[in-house]
Order: C-alpha cells, then sequence, then structure tokens
C-alpha cells in the first residue's frame, strides 16, 4: 500500500461565490483541477460565464468560499503576484492596435514576457503567416481571434482562461482552437473556458450555470408558437 499522499490539485474552487451589482450570480461552486485538466463554464447570455472567468482572473474576489491554487488562497496579495504570471488570459476585448502590424501585435506581449522568437510560428500555425506584416487593422473578426489564439501560445503560461474564444472563428478556425487546448493539456497545462457554443474538449468538466432570472415571454416563445408568422 503506498503511504503517498494523492496530489493536491492546481487549482481549487472551495464552496465559491459571486455578487456583482448587489446581485448573486454564481452561489457554492466547487472544483478541482489538476494538471492537464479542463472546466467548461456553459449556460445562457447573462448566466454568469464571464463573471466566473474573471473573478478566477482576479478582476473581482469571491464573495465567499476560496480559490486555491497550490493550496494558497489567492486573494492574498503574495500568493496573487505568482498565480497571475500563470495565467493567460482570452476575452472578447482583443488588445489589439490596429496601428500595429499582426506580427508585432504578437510580438509586443511576447517580449512583456521576456521570451522571443515563438510570435511567427504561433501566426503560422494560426493561418496568418501571411498577414504578419499587413496592419492590424484590416483583419476580419475571425482574424483578430487568430491573432489572440498566436498570442496564447507565443506567451506560453500553463492556465488558460478563454472567455467565448471561438467566437467568430471559422469550422478551421475551431478545429485549430480545438487542437492548441488538447496540446496545451498534454503538455500539462489547464484551460478553463466560458462558451456558449460547442467546443470539442475531451474529459472536460462542464460546469453549467443556471439562467439568472425566471424566463419571461420573449419573441422566441412567440416565434415558437407561430405568433410571428
Ligand atoms: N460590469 C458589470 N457590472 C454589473 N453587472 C454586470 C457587469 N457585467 C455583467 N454584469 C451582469 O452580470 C450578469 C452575468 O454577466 P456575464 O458574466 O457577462 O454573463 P455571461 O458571460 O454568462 O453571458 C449579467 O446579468 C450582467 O448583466
Ligand atoms: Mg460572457
Amino acid at each position: 500500500m503506498s503511504l503517498r499522499k494523492p496530489p493536491l490539485p492546481r487549482l481549487l474552487l472551495d464552496n465559491v461565490s459571486c455578487i456583482r451589482n448587489a446581485q448573486q450570480i454564481l452561489r457554492h461552486v466547487n472544483a478541482s483541477i489538476h494538471d492537464g485538466g479542463a472546466l467548461v463554464l456553459t449556460g445562457t447570455n447573462g448566466s454568469g460565464k464571464s463573471t466566473f472567468l474573471r473573478m478566477l482572473a482576479g478582476f473581482s474576489k469571491p464573495s465567499a468560499g476560496r480559490i486555491l491554487w497550490n493550496g494558497h488562497n489567492v486573494t492574498k496579495s503574495g500568493v496573487f503576484s505568482q498565480y497571475k504570471l500563470q495565467l493567460n488570459w482570452l476575452s472578447l476585448k482583443d488588445a489589439i492596435n490596429d496601428r500595429f502590424t499582426v506580427l508585432d501585435n504578437v510580438v509586443w506581449f511576447e517580449t512583456l514576457e521576456g521570451k522571443e522568437g515563438k510570435s511567427l510560428p504561433a501566426l503560422q500555425l494560426m493561418g496568418l503567416g501571411r498577414l504578419a506584416k499587413e496592419k492590424s487593422r484590416m483583419l476580419s473578426m475571425g482574424q483578430r481571434k487568430r491573432l489572440q489564439l498566436a498570442r496564447l501560445l507565443a506567451i506560453d503560461r500553463p492556465i488558460w482562461l478563454l472567455d467565448e474564444p471561438s467566437v467568430a472563428l471559422d469550422d478551421d478556425g475551431v478545429r485549430l482552437l480545438e487542437y492548441i487546448i488538447a496540446e496545451h493539456r498534454k503538455r500539462g497545462g489547464i484551460v478553463i473556458v466560458a462558451t456558449h457554443l460547442p467546443i470539442q474538449i475531451e474529459d472536460a468538466m462542464v460546469l453549467r450555470l443556471p439562467p439568472r432570472f425566471p424566463r419571461k415571454m420573449t419573441y422566441i416563445d412567440m416565434l415558437d408558437r407561430g405568433e410571428l408568422m
């Protein structure tokens, strides 16, 4: 019999709740995520997916419960300064400077990280290699999303927090997203994704957030009843 203790989860959500604008958005969420693990947050618009992710990124604090990284509470400032260096954040605000070239918009982030050499290969993998020298303002929505995915690869931090990463991507783009998530997890990385669209992620824990308000009559109901024909 082995006396070794099971390893601590890298991330542990212990009874976490979150209040925003005086309203309870998340209630008593528990999850443990080990290296290579994936958590998918689903739910209708407004159910709290982005709020959840923003809390994990440290933009807001839990109103109750704890978020533990390697067993330490991330809201403690000494811990947070280390924890935040583990995070790669992708959201609908793409932080792309339209006057920079496509390549410089990735290199800039890589340089801040004290790294070099991965930006162009990352753009090539995302199908943007031929646009690397173009100004970013000419990118389509889907291409901007691919640029953000290239940043994830160039920066290469262990915990990915992805808010609606597949929005605006075409079918090939979604397959690329699924591929880089799988590869990241094979290397022990963690992926937490908020999405209302299906993304294939093997063996992911799925947390479906309930709608926040009782559903009232909407155009959808009227369409369903044939009243808008
Ligand atoms: N900046 C904000 N201040 C206050 N309430 C907000 C803010 N952003 C979002 N909310 C509210 O929090 C709830 C959850 O929003 P959000 O987490 O963005 O949902 P989702 O990502 O699931 O669509 C919504 O009711 C929304 O109106
Ligand atoms: Mg959202």
